[in-house]
């Protein structure tokens, strides 16, 4: 399971990320992620539906599970408390990147007790499936003005931090009254360009992740877990 040793450092300016330290555990076997995850599940509803997450023929694509269920839905409740002091008395947006950053920005809402909005953009990064190319176009902008707001971008992932820092400039360049960001994870070693990620949550090793939003060809989003993808 995901094991975050609190305080040992950050990475691109990120004040508040975590390091995993060398992996734990040895591959899980995706039978025993689902096993896992659907025993974490409070009893409310049938088990058919319970098992839902991973269907029968993505399954051999789940790995190792890097954050557990439960370190995720802590580790969000911690950043949601943080912003929460950190923009008391300042009214906050929060723009969330579709679509992967959804599962996480609704959980991160859920906990901030401060007046906060939500607005979406979608962007496309032009590139392979598992590699952006830093060459980004809008495919929905936000609906409202930012300008003189404070503005808290949400990410699921800062991989090379191409996408960010387009989106950085994109959004800097209305003049909002701040503008920081709010990533779930963060890949240090991936990293090309330097990025100052306010909020971070988790940081990973290089490898590529599914599930809390994360997706492989729009597969895994739904999985309550982020798992390296097995292929
Ligand atoms: P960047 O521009 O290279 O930082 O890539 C950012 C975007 O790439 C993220 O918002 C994700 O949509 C996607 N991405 C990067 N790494 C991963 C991964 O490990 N799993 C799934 N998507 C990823
Ligand atoms: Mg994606």
């Amino acid at each position: 399971m995901a094991r975050p040793a609190a305080g040992a450092g950050g990475t691109a300016g990120a004040s508040d990320g975590r390091r995993f330290g060398v992996p734990a555990r040895r591959a899980t076997r995706a039978s025993t992620v689902v096993r896992a995850a659907v025993n974490t599940l409070h009893l409310v509803v049938p088990i058919s539906e319970r098992v839902a997450p991973v269907p029968a023929g993505d399954a051999s694509e789940v790995g190792e599970v890097l954050v557990g269920a439960e370190a995720l839905q802590r580790r969000v409740r911690e950043l949601a408390d943080t912003i929460s002091r950190d923009y008391a008395g300042r009214p906050l947006l929060l723009v969330g990147v579709l679509k992967g950053a959804v599962f996480f920005l609704s959980d991160l809402m859920r906990h901030i007790d401060i007046p906060v909005e939500v607005d979406f953009m979608a962007v496309a990064s032009y590139g392979s499936a598992t590699d952006s190319s830093g060459v980004v176009r809008i495919l929905k902008d936000l609906d409202v003005a930012i300008e003189g707001r404070d503005v808290l971008i949400v990410e699921d992932i800062i991989d090379s931090g191409l996408t960010l820092q387009y989106l950085l400039r994109n959004l800097g360049s209305r003049d909002p009254a701040s503008l920081e960001v709010c990533a779930l994870l963060t890949k240090p070693d991936r990293r090309k360009v330097d990025l100052p990620a306010r909020y971070v949550g988790f940081e990973i090793p290089d490898r590529f992740v599914i599930g809390y939003g994360l997706d492989y060809a729009e597969r895994h989003r739904n999985l309550p877990f982020v798992a390296v993808l097995e292929r």
